[in-house]
């Protein structure tokens, strides 16, 4: 069984077109990362987040359409991975109000963001709040949604992150102690900071960044917008023949970013050689189109056709929700928003469950849409899953029991992490591969 499955999420957000910085700096690491066995990766476009940064609906709607294509072309696995938009995830704003309910407004007044705007307020001698919507104010509760709706345990950021992962934390723990009776509903996420991934300069040495105009365009303006970006590149004035030291040149650490170990060692030899600027950024053109040069034309191919973005994302918003619906039904559960009748008798039952010794237990109920759900209580009375709604309470009856005593330990997890219990075709629930052997010991146990 996989118990060592790791989630890991981040997220996009859509409020620009990527950049070579963005994609050595954070896209290449995060789709090589995702690719690694026993990690099951989340990629979302933040496009709720997007709209407090920006107000232009044409910006946001383009911007998550290139990120889109730029995430695919690059050679994300979308069938591995979960990638999907924030915005097709209506669970996701439905736990951001949740948390909002537990989360204290003092320490969203520490939040770095907003105290940076407070204090560009008070220097200009305006009001504290001038220009501060309540979307700015209260950006760390969505993000610890996106982040804790799919119990991610790792979340690759950068720094300027880290205080956000600190509250996502905060609010996990207070959740979970108001309403998990003992039993963790939402896992603590852990940040993960690279330290080793590439921060590309850009044209003038600066970190590249759209703020000081200096970027190289990743598939914009294709191989002749790149090529004339690489001509900026500011150098020293040493000419051909003279030594070039590779180490203060930001050329050269461009250059290494797409190169081979190998590949670099030669360029730094060539430069101490007194190879020639011109001829440089020459070689610094086709490293660089060798690796962006497929992409490319995969990125026009795809922004041709929109529909093939669309149909990626809709089937990656499905299998989020694979998730995010159960996760929603346990938490309006747990904080009381049950269904009048059958929930509650649910829940009735769980206390003796709990005191029942050695006894697990499957209970039905019919669910806020007048489907039939069941729910499935380890002898210590911890609910170990809730199954798929069935219109029909006999067939759904006929499967939980069907599980009685099953043997679990030849099923296999899927790329999001989940166990299907399936009889004879049909899913009775889906369980994280971590929970399965607590399920088997239940189901052992009825
Ligand atoms: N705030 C993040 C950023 O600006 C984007 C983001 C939104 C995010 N939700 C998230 C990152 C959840 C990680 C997890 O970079």
């Amino acid at each position: 069984m996989s118990t060592s499955v790791i989630r890991v999420l981040t997220g996009i957000t859509t409020s620009g077109t990527p950049h070579l910085g963005n994609y050595a700096g954070a896209i290449r690491p995060a789709i090589q990362a995702s690719a690694e066995p026993g990690v099951d990766a989340f990629f979302f476009l933040a496009d709720y987040h997007a709209l407090i940064k920006c107000d232009d609906p044409a910006r946001i709607a383009r911007s998550r359409l290139e990120i889109a294509a730029t995430w695919i072309a690059a050679g994300l696995d979308t069938d591995r991975t979960t990638f999907y938009r924030q915005s097709d995830v209506p669970e996701i704003p439905e736990l951001c109000w949740m948390l909002n309910c537990v989360t204290a407004k003092g320490l969203m007044n520490r939040a770095h963001a907003y105290k940076a705007s407070v204090d560009a307020n008070t220097a200009k001698g305006v009001e504290p709040d001038d220009g501060v919507t309540m979307g700015l104010f209260s950006y760390p509760v969505l993000m610890a949604a996106d982040i804790l709706m799919f119990n991610a345990h790792r979340v690759p950021v950068g720094r300027d992150q880290i205080q956000h992962l600190e509250m996502a934390r905060d609010i996990a723990q207070r959740f979970n102690h108001l309403y998990g009776q003992g039993e963790d509903l939402f896992v603590l996420p852990e940040v993960q900071i690279d330290e080793a991934v590439a921060t590309l300069p850009g044209l003038d040495g600066r970190k590249m960044s759209k703020s000081y105009d200096n970027t190289i365009p990743l598939f914009e303006g294709g191989a002749k917008a790149l090529k004339s970006a690489v001509a900026r590149i500011v150098t020293d004035s040493r000419l051909p023949g003279e030594p070039k030291d590779a180490e203060g040149s930001h050329l050269f650490t461009l250059y290494q970013a797409f190169a081979t170990p190998a590949q670099a060692a030669d360029f730094r030899s060539a430069l101490a050689a007194g190879l020639g600027w011109g001829e440089a950024k020459q070689a610094l053109c086709e490293r660089i189109e060798d690796q962006i040069g497929p992409m490319r034309e995969r990125y026009a191919e795809l922004m041709a056709h929109p529909e093939r973005i669309e149909d990626i994302l809709r089937a990656g918003a499905a299998k989020a929700r694979r998730i995010a619906t159960p996760m929603m039904a346990r938490l309006r559960e747990a904080v009381g928003l049950r269904a009048v009748a059958g929930t509650g008798a649910a829940r009735a039952d769980r206390a003796p469950g709990a005191t029942r010794a050695g006894r697990a237990r499957i209970v039905s109920f019919r669910d806020e849409d007048g489907r039939f759900r069941q729910r499935l209580f380890g002898a210590d009375g911890a609910e170990l899953l809730l199954s798929e709604p069935f219109a029909d309470p006999k067939a759904l009856n006929r499967l939980g029991r069907a599980f009685a005593g099953r043997d679990l330990s030849g099923l296999a997890a899927a790329a999001d992490g989940l166990v299907s219990l399936e009889d004879g075709g049909v899913c009775w629930a889906c369980v994280p591969a971590d929970r399965l052997s607590a399920v088997q010991e239940a189901l052992a146990r009825l």
